[in-house]
């Protein structure tokens, strides 16, 4: 295999020997020690970039440590790594392509080369396709089969061709147009049929989204909707009410689809990085092609913040270093995710895919088993619904859980009161989970309760909070079309960072390719009694399903 990539285990770099030392020597001290020992914690600890504010204070890191953190990320090839993803190069070895989901939203315009080729101009060819063909169906000049105008989109795809694009177009309910758009992922039929039941089929276009248009969920989907579709339309109508996005031009002509109809995407795009490209059509449908850019943009701010700016200064790299502080020396299992607004409610849930899909491994660069932990679980839900769900287990559990918090400072809507009463819990709730609640303060608030001392020296240790519980506050000034671009881009980047400095390939995704070869062994034993080898227990399953 090339080695594009530095190849180094992280365990055997100076930095983390040293970050070893000062983690058990840095243990026991609280948040609150932290900013009494350190009064300049702030100047290093918050971080403006464009209408971003980023503050990673209240986390269990001193500057001592932060640095050492800084030293892991420069001792670990960093910097080289940053710059092969943005060159061109094969950097995802193991499928042997290159990662440029970049040049699909770069600002500057320098070339971006792929075995020595400029890919913009090509790029921007498709950009003008996809962007007039959005323009028609939004303006109505695109007519179904019978003359009318089309009034609903239904994006069929799954993972990266589903995750990225239904986020988003959620995200930006507040700047949509008067098309439905809706999305079908899973095989399982209930779910196209609930979102085709109240479906016209004179007035609905269908995106159907799949880089290699082999993925047994989605053909599976779009065959079951071509054929209620033809059940109440002439055969050419589908020229007006399919079209795909795919590298696979061959097998998405051989589903009858022309090749005007279809918008190709390049093999250097990664499924879960791929909302940029053709497979953001439906975003761009929503939201029309003038936003799509703005989204693109934001993310081409943060790129190019990614790959000029210092680290202890660069948002990706900063969130990835305190990522591994708690993943690998505090043994941290999970991270939450908690967007302050219900538009980013599917966040977490798209992150999940990005986060765990490229950072889920346990091989190293040099083909070997890892002896350390790698990818973090994530999780999470819109605050404040997520206060009332499981923020006790933050607050008073056994486990430790950095949670990321991210805000926006104005409401799209304006309503004012609103807007400070969720502010104030997205402020109030870093603040306590920092703070805790002592046993004196809570007997202090008991005294006035009326209760006796007895009743209150009984209930005061239920209402004690350790506090010490670290957050990062991502405040963003508003929920914009470029904000959310640069937000969905610094995640990308702090997890290629994270895999960087795990020694892992972050961009391929082997143990997702499994399930699809099993399932169809096991689907033949389903649908034609096969009778393919299987454990007892797989077997009395498969028995229990035929009965
Ligand atoms: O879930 C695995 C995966 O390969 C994702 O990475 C990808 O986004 C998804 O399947 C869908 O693949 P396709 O776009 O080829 O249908």
């Amino acid at each position: 295999m090339q080695k594009i990539l530095p190849n180094t285990n992280p365990t055997e770099l100076n930095a983390w020997e040293s970050l070893k030392k000062h983690f058990q020597n840095t243990k026991q001290t609280t948040l609150k020690e932290y900013f009494e020992n350190e009064p300049n914690r702030l100047d290093y600890s918050i971080l403006k970039w464009r209408d971003f504010y980023v503050d990673f204070s209240k986390n269990r890191l001193d500057k001592k440590g932060f640095d050492l953190l800084l030293q892991l990320a420069e001792e670990s090839g960093l910097k080289k790594a940053i710059d092969a993803q943005f060159s061109g190069s094969k950097i995802n070895v193991t499928e042997d392509r290159a990662v440029l989901h970049t040049a699909l939203r770069s600002i500057t315009k320098d070339p971006v080369l792929f075995e020595g080729e400029n890919v913009l101009p090509s790029l921007a060819n498709t950009q003008k396709k996809m962007y007039a063909f959005c323009d028609k169906v939004i303006s109505g000049a695109w007519k179904g089969y019978t003359g009318k105008e089309i009034t609903h989109i239904v994006n069929i795809g799954i993972g990266g061709s589903d995750l990225g694009p239904a986020m988003v177009v959620e995200a930006l309910e507040y700047y949509k147009n008067q098309l439905d758009v809706r999305f079908v992922s899973n095989v399982e039929g209930d779910h196209h049929q609930e979102i085709i039941k109240d479906l016209n089929p004179e007035t609905t276009l269908f995106v159907i989204v799949s880089k290699t248009f082999t993925t047994q969920e989605t053909l599976s989907n779009a065959n079951s909707i071509r054929t209620w579709f033809l059940n109440q339309a002439p055969k050419d109508a589908i020229a007006k009410h399919f079209v795909a996005v795919s590298t696979n031009t061959e097998k998405t002509a051989a589903f009858g689809i022309s090749s005007e109809n279809t918008f190709p995407m390049s093999d250097w795009v990664g499924g879960r990085f791929s909302l940029w490209s053709t497979v953001g059509l439906s975003i761009c449908l929503a939201v029309g092609p003038k936003n799509f850019t703005k989204l693109l943009e934001g993310a081409g701010q943060m790129d190019y913040h990614f790959q000029n700016t210092p680290f202890d200064k660069n948002i990706p790299v900063v969130l990835a270093l305190i990522s591994i502080w708690y993943n690998n020396f505090w043994t941290a299992e999970s991270e939450a995710i908690i967007p302050y607004t219900q538009y980013l409610r599917n966040l977490p849930a798209y992150l999940q895919q990005g986060i765990m899909e490229s950072n889920g491994k346990s091989v190293g660069r040099d083909g070997k088993k890892v002896n350390y932990q790698t990818g973090t679980l994530i999780w999470g839900a819109s605050g404040t619904n997520a206060q009332h769900a499981f923020f006790q287990l933050i607050h008073q559990g056994t486990k430790l859980i950095p949670a990321d918090f991210i805000g926006f400072k104005k409401a799209l809507h304006g309503n004012k009161d609103h807007q400070e009463k969720l502010l104030a819990n997205f402020i109030a709730q870093t603040e306590a989970l920092m703070n805790g609640k002592t046993l004196d303060q809570v007997k202090i608030e008991l005294s006035a309760s009326g209760l006796s001392t007895e009743e209150q020296n009984k209930i005061a240790p239920f209402k004690v909070f350790e506090g010490n519980k670290p957050t990062n506050t991502l405040l963003i000034d508003s929920l914009t079309p470029a904000s959310l671009g640069s937000l969905i881009a610094l995640y990308e980047h702090k997890i290629y960072v994270q895999g960087i400095l795990w020694n892992i390939y972050s961009y391929d995704q082997w143990g997702v390719e499994l399930g699809k070869q099993l399932a169809n062994v096991v689907l033949e034993d389903i649908k034609d009694n096969a009778q393919h080898p299987h454990d007892e227990s797989t077997k009395a399953l498969l028995k229990h399903i035929a009965n």
